[in-house]
């Protein structure tokens, strides 16, 4: 059973800054909830009981959110405003287990999730991105939880993208095992266009078995000077280790971006029973 979940939000969103100048990218709000709550949402909804946030400097917003609000609730319970309560509660009982570590310097995804290991411990556990809003009908984090806990590996969720596009992720090849699943034979991290092994890119859902910790360890700064994810995943492949990459079921978000987070927010208001008439026809009267 997969019950742990590392979240590396310690990043400092310079590409939504200002916005981000003084608060976490995390915490910015898509229609009426923080995109990381549409993460810990997913991996609650695949079974997760533990989530593990690592963190920098300025991000203890991330963790009063999940946490208890005694005077908040008692405030709205007295004023009578039961479905705001029954909101904030729903939010601050989401996570049975929550904690958090620091990364103190901005050395790379790798590095985050190697700090998470003292609390991991030796036992499989998820990873998600706090940029990749996925909306789809199955958690995409339980997509993977199905096939790791079927094939006892590693895995990683891919989607196609376009050859322009590939540069900003990292990159996987291998032989397809059944349909949408694949045996990861190469995986690089944001190679050139021409040098893309395929064009399956990396989103930001991973299940991992232990032993990526001692090649966490042991991998050498990479790309930008980051200790990167990938590549212990590469030395991983190389050694042996089977690892899968799986097609995900579901429409990604990078909400990392402007771009990307104006169409997650419309393409979440589109979908909400109350919302979506009204923006639908906003949006008539502008096209
Ligand atoms: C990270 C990973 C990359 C992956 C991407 C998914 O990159 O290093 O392999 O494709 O997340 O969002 P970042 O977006 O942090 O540069």
């Amino acid at each position: 059973m997969i019950r742990k979940a590392v979240l590396p939000v310690a990043g400092l969103g310079t590409r939504m800054l200002p916005a981000t100048k003084a608060i976490p990218k995390e915490m910015l709000c898509l229609i009426n909830k923080p995109v990381v709550q549409y993460i810990v949402e997913e991996a609650v909804a695949a079974g997760i009981r533990d989530i593990i946030f690592v963190v920098s400097r300025g991000k203890e917003s991330l963790l009063d959110h999940f946490d208890l609000d005694p005077e908040l609730e008692a405030e709205l319970e007295a004023k009578g405003k039961e479905d705001l309560l029954a909101e904030v509660r729903r939010t601050s009982t989401l996570v049975e287990n929550l904690s958090a570590v620091r990364q103190k310097k901005p050395l790379g995804l790798g590095h985050a999730i190697l700090m998470a290991a003292p609390l991991v411990g030796n036992e499989p556990f998820g990873v998600l991105l706090g940029d990749d809003v996925v909306d789809g009908e199955e958690p995409a984090l339980g997509q993977l939880i199905r096939v790791a806990e079927e094939l006892r590996a590693s895995v990683i969720a891919v989607e196609r993208m376009p050859r322009e596009e590939i540069h900003r992720y990292g990159v996987i090849s291998g032989a397809e095992v059944r349909e949408g699943l694949y045996r990861i034979e190469e995986v690089v991290e944001k190679p050139r266009p021409e040098e893309a092994p395929s064009d399956l890119a990396i989103l930001g859902r991973y299940v991992f078995f232990p032993e990526i910790f001692a090649y966490l360890e042991k991998t050498p700064p990479g790309a930008g000077g980051e200790i990167q994810l990938t590549d212990a995943v590469s030395a991983m492949v190389r050694d042996g280790h089977p690892v899968y990459a799986l097609e995900i079921k579901g429409t990604r978000y990078d909400t990392g971006n402007p771009e990307g987070f104006i169409k997650a927010t419309l393409a979440l208001a589109l979908k909400d029973p109350q919302l979506g008439p009204k923006v639908r026809q906003f949006l008539r009267a502008w096209l």
